[in-house]
Parts: structure tokens; C-alpha cells; sequence
């Protein structure tokens, strides 16, 4: 469309910063480039930016990286800077319920009503009678104050204002669908969350970070063996291919995953006692740190829930300068850029 604002995707992790740039036309997507850096050291923690400026060099180099001539970007809020909670509200006339948002926003958001900004989703799923449940998004002002200062930095402009998990679930829609009577959950194990949403026919109904991920199993590394971070990182990653490393780097990864899925579990449990009448039928998972040796297969087994891997390019063709190949190489943290990259202004 004549003067349409073209989106760029940018995920900000606190291991590797993503952008993706996807053109979508007649529901056909195309990916016309992807970039990735690592995270400056220690700058991005859970929930907040703590050095914008030197989050914006690394977007400034990424922007080169993929040479985009578009100016808005689509970004996502995590972890602590974004609360996401399901209400159940009477039924009411849609010029009421801003307020009535506000009013129940105040009983159940932990936050400063002053530093927040409220957003809300209405569920559109059948039956409910009386009542209708509403998706209450609350957002730290601080993150948002952040993204304002790292896009100016960046010379660029915010065009959609997302949450990471959204973003998640948008990315597995395009390529999956709307899968009918299913509730499905989606897993991204990053370096520091694990993003958990559950959707039901396509309608997010649970979206929770998990402060938890592939950065536990390396402190732990650097903890107990008295190496330093970077090398932490290696012994681990060495550790995912195979070459032989110390016995000691085995037994802390098993450790650690023992962690990781109570808390996935303690995720699954808490979703299920806020939704009556919900049980997860099967999770696809993504991310970097879902390749932690065993992991997959032991919260499965744990849950007793299948999972498979969540490909973020199944119904996405690679553009021109984009090989099958790298595209491979990507999709394992591919997926909430992607998602981002999918939105357009005003969705
Ligand atoms: N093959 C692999 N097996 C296991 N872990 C891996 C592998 N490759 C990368 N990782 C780990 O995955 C993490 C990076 O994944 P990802 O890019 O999804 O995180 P991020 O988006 O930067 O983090 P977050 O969103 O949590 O801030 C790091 O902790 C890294 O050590
Ligand atoms: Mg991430």
C-alpha cells in the first residue's frame, strides 16, 4: 500500500540481539533479511536495558548488518518490565470497560498504578455466559522511557510496542495456524527467561517469562568451577556438540535442567489452577537453550506433555540473498523477531 510503514523485527535477548525484516503480501510471507549480534556483556538483564546506549550501537551495526532502508521497528517487552494477567470481568459495554480495566488492573498488578501503562485484550472465545475474560497487559513506563531513548539513539522510530511472548505466539499462527480445540503451549528458552504462552484456537490465554534459562547453566558452570564467564559459556556450548569436556560440566547441566523443569512444570501447574477447564495437549518449543543436552526430553517426559520443535519458517520463503541455509542456521532463536517482524502498525 502507497505509504504503508514497512516493520523491522527487533528482539532484544540478553545474549544476542535479532532483526528481521519480512514482507507479507495476500498472507505470504517472505524473508527479506536477518541479522544477529551478541548482546554487549551484562547490558541486558530481565525486564530492563541497562546500558541503552550501548544496545543502540549494537542496533546501529545490525541496521548495517541487513542494510534496511526502514525506519519503524516492532519491539517486545519481557520479563519483570511486563505483567500479563487474565481477568474474568462482567460482561459490560465497551465504553465502560477502560475504566473497569483500571479498577481491577489496581486489585491485581503488583506495579506503581503511576508507572504503568495498561493495555487489554478481550479473549474471543465461545460460552462464558455472563462474563468475559480479558487479557490485561501491564507495562512498565521505565521500559518503554528506555525503548523511546534506544531507538532515538538508533535513529529509528517505535512502530509497534509488543510483548515477547505475543510475538511468539504471532510467529507460530502464521506458521501454523489456528489449530482448533487445542490448547497448545509455546516455549522459548532464551539465555535469561524462558517466554511460556498458552494458546487456545489461536487466542493467547496465558503468557508468563520464566526468569530461567541457558545463562543459569553457565553461571553455574562458572560458580562451581571457578572459570570465568566466557569460558563458562564455552565449556557448555562444547559440552552441546559433543567435544569432551570435564565430568563436572555434565553434572551441573543435569543439575540445572532438574531446575529448569520444575520451573516449566510450576509454569504448566499455575496455568492450569487460572484456567479451569484447560489442559495443554501438546508444546512446541524454541530458543537458544532449548539444545541443552536432555532438556526437551526430560520436561516432556516430566509433564507428560509431547513437545516438538516450533519452526518459525515453516510457511515463510526466503527472499532474494537469503539461502535455505542460513535460514536453518537461525530458526532455533529466530522466532520472536519473526513474530515481531510479522506485525504491521496499527494491528
Ligand atoms: N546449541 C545450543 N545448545 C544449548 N544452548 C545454546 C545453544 N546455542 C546457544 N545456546 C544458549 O542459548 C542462549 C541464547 O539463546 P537466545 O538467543 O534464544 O537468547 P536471548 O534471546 O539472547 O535471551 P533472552 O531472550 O532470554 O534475554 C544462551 O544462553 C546460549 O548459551
Ligand atoms: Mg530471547
Amino acid at each position: 500500500m502507497f505509504g504503508e510503514k514497512k516493520l523491522i523485527g527487533l528482539d532484544i535477548g540478553s545474549s544476542t540481539i535479532k532483526m528481521a525484516e519480512l514482507n507479507v503480501q495476500r498472507g505470504n510471507a517472505q524473508l527479506v533479511s536477518f541479522g544477529y549480534l551478541p548482546t554487549p556483556q551484562g547490558v541486558v538483564g530481565a525486564g530492563e536495558i541497562n546500558n541503552v546506549s550501548s544496545v543502540a550501537e549494537a542496533v546501529i551495526a545490525l541496521s548495517h548488518q541487513i542494510k534496511t532502508s526502514r525506519k519503524y521497528v516492532s519491539l517486545g517487552m519481557w520479563g519483570t518490565s511486563v505483567i500479563v494477567k487474565k481477568i474474568t470481568i462482567p460482561k459490560i459495554e465497551k465504553k465502560l470497560m477502560d475504566q473497569q480495566i483500571r479498577w481491577e488492573a489496581e486489585q491485581y498488578i503488583p506495579f506503581d498504578p503511576a508507572e504503568i501503562s495498561l493495555s487489554f485484550h478481550v479473549i474471543n472465545l465461545p460460552g462464558g455466559g455472563d462474563t468475559m475474560e480479558v487479557l490485561l497487559v501491564a507495562a512498565q513506563n521505565a521500559m518503554v522511557r528506555q525503548f523511546n531513548q534506544l531507538v532515538d539513539e538508533a535513529q529509528l522510530k517505535i512502530g509497534v510496542l509488543d510483548v515477547s511472548g505475543f510475538a511468539l505466539a504471532n510467529a507460530f499462527e502464521l506458521n501454523y495456524g489456528k489449530i482448533p480445540g487445542q490448547t497448545i503451549s509455546l516455549l522459548n528458552f532464551g539465555a535469561g527467561v524462558t517466554n511460556c504462552v498458552v494458546i487456545h484456537h489461536g487466542e493467547v490465554i496465558f503468557s508468563r517469562d520464566i526468569p530461567f534459562g541457558g545463562s543459569n547453566y553457565t553461571m553455574e558452570i562458572h560458580r562451581e568451577m571457578g572459570v570465568t564467564l566466557p569460558e563458562a559459556e564455552a565449556l557448555k556450548l562444547s559440552a552441546v556438540t559433543g567435544t569432551e569436556v570435564p565430568e563436572q560440566v555434565h553434572s551441573i547441566i543435569s543439575a540445572v535442567n532438574s531446575m529448569m523443569i520444575d520451573e516449566v512444570r510450576n509454569s504448566f501447574d499455575f496455568f492450569t489452577a487460572s484456567s479451569a477447564g484447560f489442559a495443554i495437549n501438546n508444546c512446541y518449543f524454541t530458543g537458544g537453550a532449548a539444545g541443552v543436552p536432555n532438556l526437551i526430553p526430560q520436561i516432556s517426559q516430566a509433564t507428560g506433555i509431547p513437545f516438538e520443535p516450533l519452526d518459525p519458517f515453516q510457511r515463510i520463503k526466503p527472499g532474494k540473498g537469503v539461502s535455505p541455509g542460513y535460514m536453518q542456521q537461525i530458526a532455533p532463536f529466530a522466532a520472536v523477531a519473526i513474530g515481531l517482524g510479522l506485525r504491521k502498525v496499527n494491528d
